[in-house]
């Protein structure tokens, strides 16, 4: 949400800062901004409606040289997308640039103090109020750095900012709270951005701010404090991330290239990790703490979106193999409740960029409250990564689709590592223990199947390009795949689409059906098969448009629906796997077909760092 990006050094930062803001337009994309001190020290402020490129073509032609800048790239939150609410914003006279990600919750009350000392805004966004609070205590102390420190005692909210000078030619200053911010360290010149996606074109070397952290950057290295002034030693880090890893790679879209990438994310997620001989799993990130885990009386799971999706199948799973209780929480819901949480619990917190300000608050929260905390998480060195007590990393890659995919299929593939392990010392048999070994290792195979099926899904896919509606049925572990469909369908081609276990459906929903609204059904050949195809024959007798996702030895069922599409079958804690695989391609065609932007669908972005 919002991307940061900076630069201080010897070279031309422009087209740095330009690409650098293209491997962030995930994260939003409404408007984009540069700010730079010219060749004749003379600040540039040069903003554009729209995306990265509407802004390279604002610059195009003005070849302008600098060595110190800073560029934004916005998911609105105050104020509409337009050239006057993008970043960076600055004082009035210009000479103070700063961009922003997060949200100043208290910007109301400070405006008008700002308004009564004789301050004017032109913009409707919360970080004019901040920029021109950090003017009026700069104009006041004259010390940079101690004015933006001294202005961030007083913000109550979210930020990751970047801030500069006229006068101070020499540094960025940049400062952290709830929203995401690294430095990148290089030779002679060090850089800024909201994620290291944006750096590794640069350097591997990185120091991950954290919250309530300032530091003030100039080419030759940089100085970190809090926020209260004290002295911090910050520690640098490897980040092991290619180029090529956060590339295309002569896809048409990142969607679908991380749909495709699935055997290898599944791979990658569960190698080195499975003890064949013994049936059980082996996390090096939860060594220490496994006892404690396996003694809870209760375990949570607490997340956003797709995320959770992959909890709800981890709830079936770990009360099936280990007989804990298990709730599944969302995020936004659980920091806003008062839950009731012992030092018996254990949390789990489920995030593929770590950075979802929502988990990261219901994460803080938990802390407070002396449950032992659990990050399964697919960026390195996220927040939630660092924050939490113990935790396991996906391993899926980057994911820079704004709809989740891989991420999905490698969050379930590691709750059944973690099912595993914690069963094996509760109630899994070491038979079944195997037997969920050889499923898992079998997975990534079954996924090359499906992904054959491609083409036929394709063509499915044409006939409901024109749909309003989209139902989505599944009963038991596939219920949340009924809800993932969905989710995937509505956020990239905009067409209303609602998840439903298969038997509440005639408690409401079979009101909705008729010969206009196709129901995609999650049909796998199991315990509750003949249930399933009750429900289908229900919606087939009020002339719904039917769709299975069926095993591939069901002769059966192509008699009751119009499209079926076939797909290996593995034990049922696994199925979400492969049956939210054609689900993914089917929405990534309807949209396609609807010749809307996957990547970037309207409103959404990648990493929600705002509440
Ligand atoms: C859906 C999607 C979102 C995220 C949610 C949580 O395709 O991407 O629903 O799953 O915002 O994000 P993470 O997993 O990064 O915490």
């Amino acid at each position: 949400m919002c991307g940061i990006v900076g630069y201080i050094g010897t070279k031309n930062c422009i087209p740095m800062l330009i690409e650098g803001l293209k491997r962030l337009e995930y994260r939003g994309y409404d408007s984009a901004g540069l700010g730079f001190l010219d060749e004749n020290s003379k600040p540039k402020n040069i903003k554009v409606k729209g995306k990265v490129a509407d802004l390279e073509n604002a610059l195009n032609g003005n070849g302008h040289f600098s060595n110190i800048g800073i560029g934004h790239t916005r998911w609105a939150t105050h104020g509409i997308p337009n050239q006057t609410n993008a970043h960076p914003h600055s004082n009035k006279e210009g000479t103070l640039l700063l961009i922003h990600n997060g949200i100043i919750e208290n910007f109301g009350v400070l405006k008008k103090a700002l308004i009564n000392d004789g301050y004017t805004f032109y913009s409707d966004t919360d970080t004019e109020v901040l920029v021109n609070l950090i003017d009026s205590n700069y104009k006041k102390k004259e010390d940079l750095f101690q004015a933006v420190r001294y202005d961030l005692n007083e913000v109550e909210g979210t930020y990751g900012i970047a801030v500069f000078h006229k006068d101070y030619p020499d540094q960025i200053i940049v400062a952290k709270n709830g929203s995401p911010l690294v430095i990148g360290i290089g030779e002679n010149e060090n850089f800024i951005a909201s994620d290291v996606n944006a750096l590794i074109a640069h350097t591997s070397k990185v120091v991950y701010m954290e919250d309530h952290e300032i530091a003030v950057i100039t080419k030759n290295g940089f100085k970190a404090k809090t926020i209260s002034d004290e002295k911090i030693k910050k520690e640098i880090q490897e980040v092991k991330l290619t180029l090529e890893e956060i590339s295309k790679g002569g896809y048409e879209h990142f969607m679908l290239k991380e749909i495709i990438e699935q055997p290898e994310s599944l791979r990658n997620s569960i190698r080195g990790r499975l003890l064949e001989k013994e049936g059980i799993s082996k996390l090096g990130g939860l060594s220490g703490y496994i006892d404690r885990i396996a003694l809870s009386k209760r375990i949570i799971i607490t997340a956003c979106g797709t995320s959770w999706h992959a909890g709800l199948v981890g709830e079936y799973m770990l009360e099936q193999y280990t007989n804990i209780p298990v709730e599944v929480e969302y995020a936004s819901e659980f920091r806003y409740r008062n839950p009731i949480l012992s030092p018996d619990d254990t949390v789990i917190f489920i995030s593929q960029s770590g950075e979802t300000l929502d988990s990261l608050a219901a994460l803080k929260e938990t802390k407070r409250r002396g449950a032992l905390t659990i990050g399964l998480v697919n960026a390195v060195g996220s927040s939630i990564a660092r924050e939490t007590d113990c935790g396991v990393y996906l391993h899926a890659g980057p994911e820079i689709g704004v709809a989740s995919t891989k991420a999905f299929t490698s969050q379930v593939a590691v709750l059944a590592l973690v099912t595993l392990l914690i069963g094996r010392r509760k109630i899994t048999s070491p038979q079944d223990g195997m037997e969920i070994i050889k499923e898992l290792k079998s997975l990534p195979e079954k996924v090359e199947k499906i992904l054959q099926l491609n083409n036929e899904i394709e063509k499915i896919a044409e006939n409901f390009v024109d749909a309003d509606n989209f139902l989505y049925l599944g009963r038991g572990y596939n219920f949340p795949v009924a809800l993932e469909g969905a989710l995937k369908l509505k956020e990239i081609s905009y067409i209303h689409a609602e998840g439903y276990p298969a038997a509440e459906m005639k408690h409401g929903p079979i009101a909705l059906i008729d010969e206009n609204m196709p129901v995609v059904f999650l049909a796998p050949k199991d315990s509750v098969y003949d249930k399933v195809v009750s429900n289908i024959e229900e919606v087939k007798a009020r002339g719904g448009k039917l769709i299975a996702i069926a095993s591939e030895n069901d002769t059966t069922i192509d008699n009751l629906v119009d499209y079926s599409i076939k797909i290996p079958s593995t034990i049922r804690m696994l199925m979400p796997i492969l049956n939210v695989i054609p689900l993914q391609l089917l929405s990534y065609h309807i949209a396609v077909k609807k010749g809307l932007n996957v990547d970037q669908p309207r409103n959404l972005a990648k990493s929600v760092t705002v509440e």
